[in-house]
């Protein structure tokens, strides 16, 4: 399972890419405006600038604020020009649709975003898309089963063979990462909070204190 970083602040995506384990990044217009980011020069040098903090080969997802056909289409080309690490996230309405089904044909990688129903995940994979990107974090908190919906998808690609890839979005915390690589996501996106909150656990933390004060009093 890839491990993406869901956000647009450089710091974590350093620090995560720092790591040695970092695959990618996704962001949003909410992410980038937490930034401060704003104005269309400056947003598109700051998705230059992620793709060349991750390095190559390593997917960027940079979303389009067009909801017709036409302007997704002019966007997602300059988008998908700034850099060969550019993903394209497109909404999942009819328009986002026609548009995910225009890049495929035309070889630019996409992310249909704001999934949240395995009939609109069939949708994204008929057209072609490289990633689709269900919000886990989002359904659950509408007391439906986010996890559930990772599981749902999963079988329907698999039995289907559809190649789109499910990127497990809009993960909160720890469980939601290893819930949802048991659920079959082949990416999760997550804030840089949630991949290191997997680093945790008290034993390890005592058994790595004992080893040290062993090997000092033998070693005094
Ligand atoms: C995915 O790419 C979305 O941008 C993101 O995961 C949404 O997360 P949120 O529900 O925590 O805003």
């Amino acid at each position: 399972m890839l491990f993406f970083v869901d956000t647009a602040n450089l710091d974590h995506i350093r620090e995560a890419a720092e790591l040695g384990i970092l695959d990618g990044v996704t962001t949003n217009p909410s992410l980038m405006a937490k930034e401060g980011i704003s104005g269309e020069e400056n947003i598109l040098n700051h998705y230059k600038t992620i793709c060349e903090i991750v390095g190559p080969d390593r997917d960027v997802s940079a979303e389009v604020i067009s909801v017709d056909f036409k302007g997704m289409v002019e966007e997602g080309k300059k988008l998908a020009g700034l850099h060969e690490n550019i993903v394209v996230k497109v909404p999942m309405i009819k328009e986002g649709i026609k548009a995910i089904a225009y890049f495929t044909e035309q070889g630019i990688k996409t992310n249909c975003t704001l999934v949240f129903s395995a009939g609109q995940a069939i949708l994204a994979a008929k057209a072609g898309a490289t990633y689709l990107s269900p919000f886990v974090g989002r359904v659950d908190d509408i007391s439906w089963d986010g996890i559930g919906l990772i599981k749902e998808i999963y079988e329907i690609y698999d039995m289907a063979g559809y190649e789109t890839a499910i990127l497990a979005a809009s993960i909160r915390n720890p469980l939601h990462i290893v819930q949802a690589a048991k659920a079959g996501a082949d990416v999760v996106t997550c804030p840089l909070s949630a991949i290191l909150g997997l680093f945790s656990h008290p034993l390890t933390d005592i058994g790595l204190e004992k080893f040290l004060a062993d090997y000092q009093k033998a070693n005094a």
